[in-house]
C-alpha cells in the first residue's frame, strides 16, 4: 500500500495573502523570527487578518530548540488560537508543527513518530495550520517531519506525523521578492537536491515521481535567473520548491542528504550550499549502479543526452551561483584529515542513507569525502 500526503490546499500567487481576508478566527498565533518583524512580513500578514486577538511568537533561532518549541507552547496554550500561522524558513515552520501538537499534548516530541495515533492521545486539531514560507527550499511547508534541536542532549530530533503537515501553503511571491541572492542560492540548491533525489529514492512512487520531475525541470530553467534577480524566475522557484517538497516528503531524500547533513553540521555550512554541494558527487557514484538509466531518464526529460551532461551543467549551475563545489575551498587539508573518521561514522549512521539506491560502505563514503574535497569526478 502506497500512501501521498499533502496539505489540503495550496494557494499560490502575487496576491495568495489575501486570501488571508476570509479566515474567521478569533484568536491566531504568528510564529516568526526577528528577521519576518524586521522585513515587516509580519505586519503584513496580521493587517490582513480580522482577527480579534493576535499573538506573535518571534523568537525562533536557526536549526531551533526544544527549549524554544516550549516556549512557543506556552504562548499557544495561553491563547488557544484557532490558527496558527507561520511566516517564515523552514525553522519556523518546524516550531509551528511541533507547537500546533504540543499546545494540546503533553508530551515528549520524541514521542511523536509517524506511526504515533494523536488522536488516540487526545489530540482534536483545535487549531487550523497555515504555512508561509518566505525561502523557497526546504518543502517544510508540506512535509510532515520537524527538525529541533536538543542542546542538553547536543542532538537533532525529528517528531514527524501526517497530523504535522500543515492544513494551507500560501506561496505569496511577495515573501521572496527581497530575499538574498546566497539564500536564493543555497535553498534552491536544496530543493533541487529534493527533487533529484526524491526521484531515486528507494521509496520513490509515481506521485512522488510527477512533482519530482516537474520540479527539476522549473528549477533548472530557473534557479541562475531567479539568483540575478528575474522575479519572474524567482516566483517560479517558490513553486518548485514546494512542488519538490511534494516529492520528496513522500518518497524521501538520499545520499547527498547523509553527506550533507553531516559535513555542514561539523563545520557549520548552510544545508542547501552542503547538500547541494555532494549532489554531483552522489550522483557520479549512482552512476555506478542500476540506478544509472533514471538518472539518464532525468537528463533525456531536461533536454541532455544522458546522466553525465547532467552531472556537467549541476557543476556548472553551482560555481554559477557562486557556491563552492570543492570540500577544499571550504576547509583545509588540516582540518577536514582531523574530521575525517567522524564525518565518515556520522553519515554512515545518517538516516538518509537507507533510503538511497546505491548505499555506499565505509571505504567507499571515506573515499567519496576524499574526492569531494579535490572536485574530482567519482569513477569507482
Ligand atoms: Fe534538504
Amino acid at each position: 500500500m502506497w500512501t501521498f500526503t499533502s496539505p489540503r490546499l495550496i494557494v499560490y500567487g502575487e496576491d495568495a495573502l489575501s486570501f488571508l481576508e476570509g479566515e474567521k478566527a478569533v484568536r491566531v498565533l504568528i510564529v516568526a523570527d526577528e528577521s519576518m518583524l524586521k522585513l515587516g512580513y509580519v505586519d503584513l500578514v496580521k493587517n490582513t487578518l480580522k482577527a480579534e486577538k493576535i499573538e506573535i511568537f518571534s523568537e525562533v533561532e536557526p536549526e531551533p530548540s526544544i527549549e524554544t518549541t516550549l516556549k512557543c507552547v506556552e504562548v499557544a496554550k495561553k491563547l488557544q488560537p484557532e490558527l496558527i500561522l507561520a511566516v517564515g524558513g523552514g525553522s519556523v515552520i518546524d516550531v509551528a508543527k511541533a507547537t500546533r501538537i504540543l499546545m494540546e499534548l503533553e508530551i515528549d516530541p520524541i514521542a511523536i513518530t509517524p506511526f504515533t495515533d494523536l488522536f488516540e492521545l487526545g489530540y482534536r486539531r483545535k487549531a487550523k495550520f497555515i504555512a508561509i514560507p518566505t525561502t523557497s527550499g526546504t518543502g517544510a511547508d508540506v512535509t510532515w517531519t520537524s527538525i529541533l534541536t536538543d542542546k542538553a542532549e547536543q542532538r537533532k530530533l525529528t517528531p514527524a506525523n501526517r497530523e504535522m503537515v500543515p492544513d494551507i501553503t500560501l506561496l505569496d511571491y511577495r515573501f521572496v521578492a527581497e530575499m538574498p541572492r546566497r539564500l536564493v542560492a543555497g535553498s534552491g540548491m536544496d530543493a533541487l537536491t529534493h527533487a533529484i533525489e526524491g526521484f531515486v529514492s528507494v521509496w520513490r512512487n509515481e506521485f512522488s515521481d510527477a512533482f519530482c520531475e516537474k520540479a527539476v525541470e522549473i528549477i533548472m530553467e530557473n534557479l541562475e535567473k531567479s539568483y540575478k534577480g528575474d522575479l519572474e524566475a524567482r516566483a517560479k522557484m517558490h513553486i518548485a520548491a514546494t512542488m519538490a517538497g511534494l516529492g520528496f516528503g513522500n518518497s524521501q531524500v538520499g545520499l547527498a542528504h547523509s553527506f550533507g547533513h553531516t559535513f555542514g553540521a561539523i563545520f557549520k555550512l548552510h544545508h542547501g550550499v552542503s547538500v547541494g554541494l555532494f549532489l554531483p558527487y552522489v550522483m557520479q557514484f549512482y552512476l555506478k549502479s542500476e540506478i544509472k538509466s533514471r538518472i539518464d531518464l532525468l537528463a533525456r526529460k531536461n533536454g541532455f543526452q544522458n546522466a553525465e551532461e547532467l552531472i556537467c551543467r549541476i557543476i556548472d549551475l553551482i560555481k554559477n551561483l557562486q557556491l563552492p563545489n570543492k570540500l577544499s575551498e571550504i576547509v583545509s587539508r588540516e582540518e577536514f584529515g582531523d574530521k575525517l573518521e567522524s564525518l565518515v561514522m556520522n553519515t554512515l549512521n545518517d538516516s538518509s542513507l537507507g533510503m538511497s539506491p546505491r548505499i555506499p560502505d565505509y571505504d567507499q563514503v571515506k573515499k567519496i569525502y576524499e574526492y569531494a574535497f579535490e572536485g574530482k569526478w567519482i569513477d569507482f
